[in-house]
């Protein structure tokens, strides 16, 4: 096993940090569970218990329910044993990987109900922000909605839907449903606004802005209106696109994508694209929690 060529997109001029020398050809690789050393698992200890404390009241129920099934908050779990108990309530497992990985390995893992997860932890002085995922953000961030029997479904229908979005070409428009859901998804609850996307509910800042403060829009979701709009990866959200339910977004992606792909590019090339934070008129918009 000669392990697999790095991955460079989504890390500017760096090279990946992960050793993808021990990745098999699905790029998954063993958990190196003798990396961590006791400061890893203070780092994990100390961002989960900044997370867990902010989640009542701005991160949905069901990512609270689950959130336990993590296993004990005081080190890095082990992914065997969070695999077992995903398995019997989702039919999913996690597996280990060095770090982000090629768009079609990961669409192909989703598509097999296996939730890749980068297996080291951020160094102390990047407490706050680390440019790549690490396990906190993959594990705490991803990993309890995959308890939710809906939103595991979605999740591996994102997969299948990627290995065709791949042959049509479509990637970049699909890589917004992406982000707009998965990692920076908010959903409307009877308690009010709430958070699900894992961006969002990894980040000690973000959390609370994005349910809570009057800047950013929130757009409730329509499926082209997301794929004609532009993201920002280096700041908090401009926009966010708001869910009723997981079953609203895994019926509203369903359909096949491919007239989908061809209306939206139809509409960019007549309309352009949407800038984040950008408003269209007559759009509703939801009133941030509280306001
Ligand atoms: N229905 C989509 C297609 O045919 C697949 C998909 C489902 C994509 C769910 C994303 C999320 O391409
Ligand atoms: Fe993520």
């Amino acid at each position: 096993n000669k392990g697999v060529a790095p991955v460079t997109y989504g890390t500017g001029d760096r090279p990946p940090r992960g050793d993808y020398g021990r990745a098999r050809s699905d790029y998954t690789c063993a958990q190196d569970f003798a990396q961590y050393t006791e400061a890893d698992h203070v780092t994990y200890r100390r961002l989960y218990q900044r997370q867990l404390q902010q989640l009542p009241g701005l991160a949905c129920d069901e990512f609270i329910n689950a959130v336990q099934q993590l296993g004990a908050p005081e080190r890095i779990p082990r992914f065997d044993d969070i695999s077992e108990r995903l398995m019997k309530a989702t039919g999913w497992q996690i597996v280990g990987v060095p770090g982000l990985i090629p768009e079609e390995a990961f669409f192909a893992l989703l598509a097999e109900r296996r939730f890749p997860v980068t297996d080291w932890i951020r160094k102390p002085e990047e407490f706050d922000y680390v440019v790549e995922p690490d396990i906190f953000h993959d594990l705490f961030g991803h990993v309890p909605l995959l308890f939710n029997p809906v939103f595991a479904d979605y999740m591996q229908a994102y997969g299948a839907g990627g290995m065709k979005a791949s042959r049509l070409d479509a990637c970049e428009l699909l890589a917004r449903l992406y982000w707009y859901t998965v990692e920076f998804g908010l959903i409307q609850t009877p308690q009010g606004l709430r958070a699900y996307g894992a961006g969002i509910l990894s980040s000690a800042g973000e959390l609370r802005y994005s349910v809570t403060s009057p800047e950013p829009q929130r757009v409730g979701f329509d499926l082209q209106r997301l794929m004609r709009s532009r993201y920002r990866i280096d700041t908090f959200q401009a926009s966010y696109f708001v869910i009723d339910s997981f079953q609203q977004l895994f019926d509203a992606t369903a359909p096949d994508f491919t007239p989908v792909y061809a209306q939206v590019r139809e509409r960019i090339a007549h309309e352009g694209e949407i800038e984040a934070g950008q408003v269209l008129a007559g759009e509703r918009l939801y009133l941030a929690l509280g306001a």
